[in-house]
C-alpha cells in the first residue's frame, strides 16, 4: 500500500506548504487540493525558477504526476484555465465533477458586502465565501451541472444573475452586464476536458496501491470550525477536510505533516498575540520577504506561538514537522517563542473559543539567543550553528512532534531532512527528491 499523506498548515497560511509539497511529491503517485480555492499561493522555487500555484496543485510541474482539484474546492474556470497556460498536464490533471463553481457574481457580491459590513477579515476577493454559501445553501453550481449542454441551464443562470444584480444594486454596485454569462460559458467549456468523479479516481489509485499527497491550503487557524473565526476561510483546513474534500475515508489515511514558519505571519485581520509591531516586525517581513503570493500585501509578521502550534497539532495529529524559514532569524540577537497566554490574570495553553478572548491574550514569552550567522542553504542538521540547532530542539518540546524537515531558503535544496531523529516508520519510507539526508 502507498502512503496517503495529508500536509497542513499549522498557523494562518503561507507556511511554505508549496516548497514541501513539491520536495515530497517526487515519492507520491497522486497530487491532490482538497478546499479553498485560488485564494491559495504556494510558491515553489526550484534552479531560482520561481512558481506560484493558487488552485493547481504544486506538483504540477513534476512530469507524470497525477494532479486532482477535490470537491471540497471552489473552482473559478477563468482562473484555472489561465493557470494551466502552457502547462503541459494533458491526462493527468483531473477536476472534481462534484466541486462548486465560484460564479460570475461571487466576487462582486463579496465585494459589496464587505464594503458594507466592514467586516474586517481582509479576504483575498476572489468570492471564496459567497461560492461557499451558495454551496451551504444548496443552491451553487456544481461542475457537474455544467458540464453538459447549457440548454435549460441559460434560464437558471439569468435569473440567479438578476437576483445578484438586484443585491448589488442595494449595495449602490453596478449590475454585472448579460455578457459575464457568455464569458463563463465559454470558460466553462475550456474546463471541460478535466473533469473527473475523482474521488472514484483516488480511491481507485488507493485500491492498486498508489500513493496520494493531499495538500492543503491556508492553515488550521483559518478553518472555518477550529480557527479564529470570523477571521477565517470559508472552508475545513484542517487534516479533517481532506477525507470530506475528496471523499476518502479517514481509515485510509497513513498521516499528516504540520508545515510551520520558524516564527508566525498573517494576512488580513483578526487576532494576532504575538505580532510584532515594531522593528522585529518589519525586519521579518522585510527579511522573509512576507508579502501575499496571491494578493501582494504585505504580511504581518510575529514570533514563534507554541500555543498556535500546539492547537493545530491537536486537531491534525501531525505525526512530524517540516520547519520553514529558520534562514529569516538569522541575524537576530535575541528570539523569543509565546509558550502560553495570560488572560485576565490567569495563565492558560489553550486558544480561547471567543476571538474577542484570544485579541486580549498577552503572550508569555520564553527568550533564547540567536545564532547570528547564516544558516541560508545548509542541508545537514549537525551543520546548523549551535543555537539554531536548540530552537529547533526548543520547538520540537513544546509541540511533543518532532522537527522532520528543517527549510533553510526558498529554493528545493535548501533543505535538510532528518531522518535521525526517534523511528519514523512509514514516514523514513518517504524520499524526499534530490535532497542531502542528515
Ligand atoms: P504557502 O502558501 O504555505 O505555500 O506559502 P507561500 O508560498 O505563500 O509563502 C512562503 C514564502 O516563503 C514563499 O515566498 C517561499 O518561496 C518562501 N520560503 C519557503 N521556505 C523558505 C525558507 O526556508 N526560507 C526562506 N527565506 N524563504 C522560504
Ligand atoms: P495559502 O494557501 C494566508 C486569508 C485572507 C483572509 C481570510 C479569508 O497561500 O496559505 P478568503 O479570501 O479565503 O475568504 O479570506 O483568509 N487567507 C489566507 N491567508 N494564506 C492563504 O492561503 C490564505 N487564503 C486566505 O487573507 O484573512
Ligand atoms: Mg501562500
Amino acid at each position: 500500500m502507498g502512503v496517503r499523506l495529508i500536509v497542513v498548515g499549522a498557523q494562518w497560511g503561507d507556511e511554505g506548504k508549496g516548497k514541501v509539497v513539491d520536495l515530497l511529491a517526487e515519492t507520491f503517485d497522486v497530487v491532490a487540493r482538497y478546499q479553498g480555492g485560488h485564494n491559495a499561493g504556494h510558491t515553489v522555487r526550484v534552479n531560482g525558477v520561481e512558481r506560484v500555484f493558487h488552485l493547481l496543485p504544486s506538483a504540477i510541474l513534476h512530469p507524470g504526476k497525477i494532479c486532482v482539484l477535490g470537491n471540497g474546492m471552489v473552482i473559478n474556470p477563468k482562473a484555472f484555465n489561465d493557470e494551466i497556460g502552457e502547462i503541459n498536464c494533458d491526462g493527468r490533471l483531473f477536476v472534481s465533477d462534484r466541486a462548486h463553481l465560484i460564479m460570475p457574481w461571487h466576487k462582486e457580491l463579496e465585494r459589496a458586502r464587505s464594503c458594507y459590513g466592514k467586516d474586517g477579515i481582509g479576504t483575498t476577493q476572489r468570492g471564496i465565501g459567497p461560492a461557499y454559501v451558495s454551496k451551504s445553501a444548496r443552491t451553487g453550481y456544481r461542475i457537474c451541472d455544467v458540464a453538459g449542454q447549457f440548454g435549460d441551464l441559460w434560464a437558471r443562470l439569468r435569473k440567479d444573475l438578476q437576483e445578484a444584480n438586484e443585491e448589488l444594486l442595494d449595495h449602490n454596485v453596478g449590475p454585472l452586464p448579460g455578457t459575464c454569462l457568455n464569458d463563463f460559458h465559454g470558460e466553462v467549456q475550456q474546463l471541460k476536458p478535466f473533469v473527473a468523479d475523482t474521488s472514484l479516481l483516488i480511491n481507485k489509485a488507493i485500491r492498486k496501491g498508489k500513493s496520494v499527497l493531499f495538500e492543503g491550503a491556508q492553515g488550521t487557524m483559518l478553518d472555518i470550525d477550529h480557527g479564529t473565526y470570523p477571521y477565517v476561510t470559508s472552508s475545513n483546513t484542517a487534516a479533517g477536510g481532506a477525507c470530506t474534500g475528496i471523499g476518502v475515508a479517514p481509515t485510509l489515511i497513513t498521516g499528516t505533516i504540520g508545515v510551520v514558519k520558524a516564527y508566525t505571519t498573517r494576512v488580513g485581520g483578526g487576532p494576532f498575540p504575538t505580532e510584532l509591531d515594531d522593528n522585529i516586525g518589519a525586519y521579518l517581513q522585510k527579511r522573509g520577504r512576507e508579502v501575499g503570493a496571491s494578493t501582494g500585501r504585505t504580511r504581518r509578521c510575529g514570533w514563534f506561538d507554541a500555543v498556535v502550534v500546539r492547537q493545530a497539532i491537536m486537531l491534525n495529529n501531525f505525526n512530524a514537522l517540516a520547519l520553514t524559514k529558520l534562514d529569516v532569524l538569522d541575524d537576530l540577537p535575541g528570539i523569543k517563542v509565546c509558550v502560553g497566554y495570560l488572560l485576565d490574570g490567569s495563565e492558560s495553553c489553550q486558544i480561547p473559543a471567543r476571538t474577542e478572548d484570544l485579541a486580549r491574550c498577552q503572550p508569555v514569552w520564553q527568550t533564547v539567543p540567536g545564532w547570528l550567522t547564516s544558516t541560508r542553504g545548509i542541508t545537514h542538521f549537525s551543520k546548523l550553528p549551535y543555537q539554531a540547532q536548540k530552537y529547533i530542539r526548543l520547538i520540537e518540546e513544546l509541540c511533543d512532534v518532532p522537527v522532520k524537515i528543517v527549510s533553510t531558503g526558498p529554493e528545493r535544496n535548501e533543505t535538510i531532512v532528518r531522518r535521525n531523529v526517534e523511528p519514523f516508520g512509514w514516514m523514513d519510507d518517504i524520499q524526499v527528491g534530490k535532497v542531502a539526508v542528515a
